[in-house]
């Protein structure tokens, strides 16, 4: 097991999967609900362990930041007005010794880049990568602190990762993985189904070694014109263990219109106050 101190959230892409609403508004901020992904990816990485959160962002996404900081008018008037409740939401984003920092990446170049631009802050410690449009659900620890948990030491990279369709392996980074072990002889991002090594797609959810960034430098564009993160962690393969953790919950992919419904559907289903109202709704609609 590894401390997880640092926890980097990449969200200066351009989200254009949710066009328009994403021309003003950053696709984290979308709620399931009324909490946006980036909540729940923050709560994710402080039950991981991590006191600071560092945001890659850039400047559309201002309304990230304002966000996370605190709302003195709005506060004073819930007070005012006895919403202790709401108070409480509003003031509990997040724990007292968590700090974010904002580092900004100016030209969205991948993954990989976006990345790299926190190597400053994240200085020389293995640190812990969540993309927010990957909500995983889970009512034991969360799958980022079960993947520091099985992190035998801070050189070793550990990569979350579930079965996927054949035909969605385009979509994915794909891993083989040595057989009766966890570890990773292999990553290729997008691959087509037929040249995939296996169906193991890579999830938002990374545990990285600091040199990781050393790779990063030296890695030249690859698929989409992209600086990407899975070729520096396929360099990073060659002479450090990388290990493949199938982590326990239930993954939505957030960033695509259906993974987006079906989150919400799940989180309304769980909601007491809101179940009823959808099976109903559902019902009436005859789409069962
Ligand atoms: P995606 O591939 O999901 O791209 O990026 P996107 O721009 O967010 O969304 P679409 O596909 O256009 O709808 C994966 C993650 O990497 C981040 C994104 O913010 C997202 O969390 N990213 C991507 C960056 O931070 N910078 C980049 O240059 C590219």
């Amino acid at each position: 097991m590894i401390r997880l101190r640092k926890v980097v959230f990449p969200v200066a892409g351009l989200g254009t999967r949710f066009l328009p609403a994403t021309k003003v508004v950053p696709k984290e901020m979308l709620p399931v609900i009324d909490r946006p992904l980036i909540q729940y990816a923050v709560d994710e990485a402080v039950d991981a362990g991590a006191d600071t959160l560092v945001f890659v962002t850039n400047r559309y996404k201002h309304s990230i930041a304002d966000y996370f900081d605190s709302a003195y008018e709005l506060e004073e008037t819930l007070e005012r007005a006895g919403k202790h409740e709401l108070l409480a939401a509003v003031q509990g984003l997040l724990p007292p010794h968590v700090r974010c920092v904002y580092v900004t990446q100016e030209q969205a170049l991948g993954l990989g880049h976006a990345v790299l631009c926190t190597k400053p802050v994240v200085g020389d410690e293995p640190f812990g990568v969540i993309l927010p449009d990957d909500l995983i659900v889970n009512d034991g620890p969360g799958a980022l602190r079960q993947m520091a948990e099985c992190a035998p030491d801070a050189e070793t990279g550990v990569l979350a990762v579930e079965e996927v369709p054949r035909a969605d392996t385009g979509k994915y980074g794909i891993v083989d993985v040595e057989k009766g072990s966890e570890r990773i002889r292999h990553i290729v991002e997008k691959p087509k189904p037929e040249d995939a090594p296996s169906n193991l797609g890579v999830v938002g959810r990374y545990v990285l070694p600091a040199r990781i960034f050393d790779l990063l430098e030296h890695t030249t564009p690859g698929a989409g014109g992209e600086i990407q993160l899975t070729d520096a962690i396929a360099a990073l393969l060659r002479d450090t263990p990388v290990l493949a953790h199938r982590f326990r919950g239930r993954r939505f992919d957030c960033g695509s219109k259906a993974g987006m419904v079906r989150a919400t559907l799940h989180f309304a289903l769980d909601d007491p106050d809101l179940a009823g109202i959808v099976r109903e709704f559902v019902a009436d609609h005859d789409v069962v």
